[in-house]
């Protein structure tokens, strides 16, 4: 397993959360945002002393990392990928993002797009890649319910990208899957909306996930 450098902007429910899974891979994680203070509690441990693999950075560190995922709302997504096109140039872009209506139960997007394609429109230069948008904050922060370790759906239009992502998850406690082209992430984000839907009527909040049975590690057979 090869360890990366990993930039994250936001440092938001998905940011710290993201922050534990990567760290768990082995992987270095800078982070940055808004508010200083938010990246430092994202980059510390429970008894908030600094994780060894973790720390908080400036907006450019982020950026310069081999991957960076953007922990951010949509549009702001699309907006601060615009406003930096130039250093995203050639880099794996991942994007979390679930453009959810005010009920959080319906993507507020025709059925025709998605965030992430709308993200990948925006920077064509980087190499766009949808994961762990259904994962919510806490479940993503577990790696696993009851535990079962949970999915990560990986989807791009950049093979070789999502071949990286999935080598990233290697040591996360989450399992990986090729979830094929970038149109997929329209699939995706509904599949949160749903999900966030299962769990208001269910009482669960925020504390579900997917897993695509069986639960075996699984090879793909046809090509990414
Ligand atoms: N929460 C979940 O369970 C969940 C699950 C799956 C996917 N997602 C997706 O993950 C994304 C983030 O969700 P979240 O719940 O983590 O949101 P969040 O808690 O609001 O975190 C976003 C963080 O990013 C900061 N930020 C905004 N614009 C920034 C910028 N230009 N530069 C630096 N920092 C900036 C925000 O700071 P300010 O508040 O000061 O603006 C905030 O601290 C969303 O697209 C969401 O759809 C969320």
């Amino acid at each position: 397993m090869s360890t990366r450098t990993v930039g994250i902007v936001g440092a938001g429910n998905m940011g710290r959360s993201l922050v534990t899974r990567l760290v768990a891979a082995g992987h270095t994680v800078l982070v940055t945002d808004h508010g200083a203070e938010h990246a430092q509690t994202a980059t510390s441990g429970p008894d908030g002393q600094p994780l060894a693999l973790a720390r908080a950075a400036t907006l450019p560190e982020v950026l310069s990392a081999e991957i960076v995922v953007l922990a951010l709302w949509y549009p702001h997504t699309v907006d601060l990928a615009t406003a930096h096109r130039q250093e995203l140039t050639g880099k794996i872009v991942i994007d979390i993002s679930n453009p959810l209506d005010d009920t959080f139960t319906r993507v507020d997007l025709p059925g025709d797009t998605s965030g992430a394609e709308r993200l990948a429109a925006a920077v064509p230069e980087s190499r766009v890649v949808k994961a762990f948008n259904t994962l919510p904050a806490p479940t993503l922060g577990a790696g696993a319910i009851d535990g079962t370790p949970l999915d990560c759906f990986v989807a791009s239009d950049e093979p070789e990208a999502k071949m990286e992502v999935l080598q990233l998850l290697e040591g996360s406690g989450l399992r990986g899957l090729d979830a094929g082209s970038l149109d997929n992430a329209r699939v995706l984000e509904r599949l949160t909306a749903f999900g966030i839907e299962l769990g208001q009527r269910y009482g669960l909040g925020f504390d579900f996930g997917f897993k695509y049975l069986p639960t075996e590690q699984l090879t793909p057979i046809v090509p990414t």
